[in-house]
Formats: structure tokens, sequence, C-alpha cells
């Protein structure tokens, strides 16, 4: 069975789930770590349902360009939907960036290097379209990092080894640092952003992420349709008690 698919209904969730406050700051602390001026060109490498790309085009304004690159049609659909003629998308993925040497003085990418098959492959594409001295910001998750109370340890963790399959590398932020020093960047800087959810809130991003799961997970690793529904109304019973905790990494080098 392959990973998650960016199909309408999973672009649509995640979508819906991107627009949790938790979210919202992340975008807003990638924003200050990249540093955007007027009249920069941007790269948005996997941008999804365009969220970030469109807070970038206005602090690149008129004089400057945002493109953003995705393989998925439904989420450049959203995309596009939601920024005009703000951005340029295109659809491509990282294995070739569908621009020239040198186009960008920032390429960004959050959420999609732990997609990918070929993380090498995609810095060195990364690196060929920044020009020399660019930005470039990751933001990665590392799965190992998560903190989910549950009313069923054993069965939140079948749940959660099976997610692991949405993901070529579960665990990718440990190793991004000596990847991106391979890849010839320089003034590797590493952060931590963290995910924090005390108290069940349909609003959280865990909470989208729990429906993720749900989802994901029937027919893998033997879970059936009935235990993943039980083990997300598990999940949101905890109301009160509910607790989710999960580290993303912010990866910022210089080209
Ligand atoms: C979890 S979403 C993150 C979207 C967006 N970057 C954000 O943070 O809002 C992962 C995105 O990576 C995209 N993706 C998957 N494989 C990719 C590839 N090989 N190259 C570029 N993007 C890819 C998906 O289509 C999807 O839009």
């Amino acid at each position: 069975m392959s990973g998650l698919e960016f199909d309408e209904r999973t672009s649509r969730r995640v979508e819906a789930t991107y627009l949790a406050p938790d979210v919202v700051r992340q975008r807003r602390i990638v924003r200050e770590a990249l540093s955007l001026h007027h009249g920069e060109r941007v790269l948005d490498l996997g941008s999804g349902p365009g969220f970030l790309a469109v807070e970038m085009a206005a602090e690149v304004g008129p004089d400057g360009a945002v493109c953003g690159i995705d393989p998925s049609p439904s989420m450049l659909a959203l995309a596009a939907d939601r920024s005009g003629h703000a951005v340029e998308y295109r659809q491509a993925g990282a294995e070739r960036i569908p621009f020239q040497d040198g186009t960008f003085d920032a390429v960004v990418s959050t959420q999609v290097f732990e997609y990918l098959p070929d993380v090498p492959g995609a810095l060195a594409e990364v690196r060929r379209v920044l020009r020399s001295g660019g930005r470039l910001v990751l933001v990665d998750t590392d799965w190992d990092s998560l903190v989910w109370r549950s009313p069923d340890d054993a069965l939140t963790d079948r749940v959660l080894t099976a997610f692991e399959q949405h993901l070529a590398d579960a665990r990718l932020p440990r190793k991004l640092p000596a990847a991106l020093v391979a890849a010839g960047f320089r003034d590797v800087r590493t952060s931590v952003v963290p995910l924090l959810n005390v108290g069940y809130s349909p609003t959280t991003y865990s909470a989208g992420l729990l429906e993720l799961v749900a989802e994901f997970v029937p027919g893998r690793d033997g879970i059936t349709a009935e235990e993943a529904t039980a083990w997300a109304a598990g999940q949101r019973a905890l109301g009160p008690d509910y607790f989710f905790s999960l580290n993303r990494y912010l990866f910022a080098a210089t080209g």
C-alpha cells in the first residue's frame, strides 16, 4: 500500500487542519525565519493549500514574485482559488524543479521533505534554483516526539505505527542538518516548533490530524475500520483530559 495520496478529500482535510491557530502560528515563525523583503523572488516547494504562499506574496509585494510547485492537482486547485494572481503555481515535484539555476532569493518547504524518497536529490535541486547566498527554510516533523494521551495505549501504538506509512521518513529532522551540509548549504540553524493541544477542541491541529489518521490506517498492519473509528472516538472522548504534543523542526540555511 502506498503513502498518503493528496487527492481532493485529503487535500481539503489538510486545508481545514492548516487553518488551526497552532498552524497559523507555525507559518508566522516560518515567515520570520525567511525574513522576506519587498521585490524578492521566493519558491514554496510543495505549496499545498497555499496559505503560506499567499502570506509571502503580501510580503514581497508587486515587485517580487512567489512561485508554488506541487504535484497534486487537488492542492494546486485549492491554492489557486486562495491566491488569485498573487502566486504563480506549477504542477511539479522536488525531483525536477521547473526553474533555471539561481532563480530564487529564498526557498521554503514545510512538511514536504518527510514525504520524499530522495532527500539528497531534492536538496540538490533546491540549491540549484537558489541564488548564491539565498535563504532556505525547511520544516519537518519527527514522529518520535509525539505524546498523545489515550484511553487505549496498545491500540494507539498500533494505529500510530500504521500511520507512519504515510511518510517516506517519519524521523527525517534528526538527519537534516548533516544532509544540508552534505548538499553544500552553509550556516545551518535548527530550532523547534512545538504543537501543543491540551483539552480536546475540534479547531486544533491534532483534532484534524486525528480524522486523517482514522481514515488512513484501516487495512494497514491489520487495523480494521471499526478499530480506527473506536480509536478516534476514544481520543475525542478524553475531552478536558485530552493531551497532544508534537515537535516540528525548522532548519534555516544559506545556499
Ligand atoms: C502535508 S502537505 C504540506 C503543504 C504545505 N507545504 C503546507 O505546509 O501547508 C504536503 C505537500 O507535499 C506535496 N508533495 C508530495 N510529494 C511531493 C514532491 N515529490 N515534491 C513536492 N511536493 C510534494 C503534497 O502534494 C502536499 O501538498
